[in-house]
């Protein structure tokens, strides 16, 4: 059994999404050992709380770092998760940190891409297909090899919310497909190509 720490900053929207994959088997072989947050407030430690979770809310980088490793935690998964780690954090949990970034990376992203400015960058320019990625953490943001991605097509007429919509619902079905393929060991990393390993 896979054991996830999952991250969040706010809603926690793909933290649901997880949990409910989860809970109806489309993940089969992992469980949430603890929800973390940097933000006390954050409702995603709210849904953790409701589902039997363990939920903590902590600042502190270390600390965040000793919890992770109390738990005997496999694989950490940022699901709206703002606080920027270090290389240290990084390091310590080398090639098991995923990130859901609501763009398809390398575009609208790094440094002050996050939320809705991603949506009124895609808006602004006038792209026809934006989409969400699953990516390795690495220290440069939003930088890690690709895992997974897919894409929404933007209409002229889109706002920035109908594009946050759109990406919205394409993330919370990318990131449980991509936790569960992580639980059947079927992630495998070859310098920054990811493979997908067939059902054996
Ligand atoms: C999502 O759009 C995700 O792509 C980005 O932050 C947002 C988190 O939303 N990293 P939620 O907290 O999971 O609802």
């Amino acid at each position: 059994m896979k054991k996830i720490a999952v991250l969040v900053s706010g809603g926690g929207s793909n933290l649901q999404s997880i949990i409910d994959s989860i809970d109806n088997g489309d993940i089969k072989n992992a469980e949430i050992s603890v929800v973390i947050s940097n933000k006390e407030s954050a409702f995603g430690l709210e849904r953790a709380r409701k589902s039997g979770i363990d939920a903590v809310f902590s600042n502190d980088e270390g600390e965040i770092k000793n919890i992770i490793q109390q738990y005997g935690c496999d694989l950490i998964v940022l699901a709206g998760f703002l606080k920027i780690l270090s290389k240290d954090f990084i390091n310590a949990f080398e090639n098991r940190i995923i990130n859901i970034h609501p763009s398809l990376i390398p575009s609208f992203c790094g440094v002050g891409y996050y939320g809705m400015n991603v949506h009124r960058a895609v808006v602004e320019y006038g792209v026809k297909v934006s989409g969400a990625t699953v990516h390795f953490v690495e220290v440069k943001a939003d930088a890690g090899p690709i895992i997974m991605q897919e894409v929404v097509e933007v209409l002229p007429e889109d706002t920035a919310e109908d594009v946050s919509k759109k990406v919205l619902e394409v993330e919370h079905r990318l990131l449980p497909k991509v936790v569960g393929l992580f639980s059947e060991n079927r992630v495998r990393l070859k310098g920054r190509k990811v493979f997908i390993t067939e059902i054996r």
